[in-house]
């Protein structure tokens, strides 16, 4: 399982140039990275459903932490956590909401997917299916940004995120979302250091995240510039007995989703 996460960010920085370098900056600082939580899509077809990847996580001693909808975005998802691991949140788009033309090209690239059912084999293997071009692709992303991304990038990290409360220099998210904008990054909602901020105390989860890093992609008929993930960072709250928040909001959530639109 550590081997897993550790293959998935590798695949996830191959593709987040800015991931790595945010890493670099706080370790100089002299932070150490603690993951709160990853973020995977999915496409709600049969071997590739959250069905699956509820079944592996929860075999690997995970358990379901949140059940959730995102009604505008078309997404059903799950949440599981498990002692000395990141979070684990699995989206999952209901693709009988695109369009015929849409659903014909999720079908095809589902179809060609080698790895339908094997939920470690989904994470770890590239590519999830054959290129598209940047014709499907543009299409797909019209209907729903989340389809043109997974369609284009695979099954794969979405996003890392860092855990604020592991982190022994910030006394906030505010400090940190102020720190990486005089590093230069941009960050998604805003432009200030608090303007950043989805969600509250009051909700027990904050989160920031940045832009979307902007990668050359090789479609099926050449190369595009698109947008590939971004790196989150979120600072979790006790609850009345006492224990941080496990799980995750979902009107944050709706937000953060957002911020790979071009
Ligand atoms: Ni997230």
């Amino acid at each position: 399982m550590e081997g897993l996460f550790e293959a998935l960010w590798a695949d996830y920085a191959a593709v987040t140039p800015s991931g790595e370098a945010i890493v670099s900056l706080l370790e100089r600082r002299g932070e150490r990275i603690v993951n709160d939580h990853i973020a995977l899509r999915t496409f709600e077809r049969p071997g590739l459903g959250l069905e699956v990847f509820g079944a592996y996580f929860e075999g690997h001693g995970f358990e379901q932490t949140g059940e959730y909808a995102f009604e505008e975005k078309r997404l059903d998802a799950l949440s599981f956590s498990a002692p000395g691991f990141p979070r684990v949140f699995v989206s999952s788009l209901r693709v009988d909401t695109l369009s015929a033309q849409n659903l014909a090209h999720v079908e095809a690239l589902c179809e060609a997917c080698p790895h339908r059912g094997d939920a470690e084999a989904l994470l770890r293997e590239r590519p999830s299916w054959p290129a598209v071009t940047r014709g499907v692709y543009q299409s797909l992303v019209d209907d729903s940004e989340y389809a043109g991304w997974l369609a284009a990038f695979g099954l794969r990290a979405n996003h890392f995120t860092v855990s604020v409360n592991a982190l022994q220099t910030f006394d906030s998210l505010a400090q940190l979302n102020g720190f990486l904008l005089e590093g230069g990054y941009e960050l998604n909602g805003g432009d200030t250091a608090t303007g950043a901020i989805q969600g509250s105390a009051a909700q027990l989860l904050e989160q920031s995240s940045t832009r979307a890093d902007k990668v050359q992609w090789a479609f099926a008929d050449g190369e595009a510039e698109i947008r590939s993930c971004y790196y989150e960072f979120a600072k979790r709250y006790e609850t009345p007995d006492g224990a941080l928040f496990d799980g995750f909001v979902p009107t944050s959530a709706d937000t953060i989703f957002e911020s790979t639109d071009r």
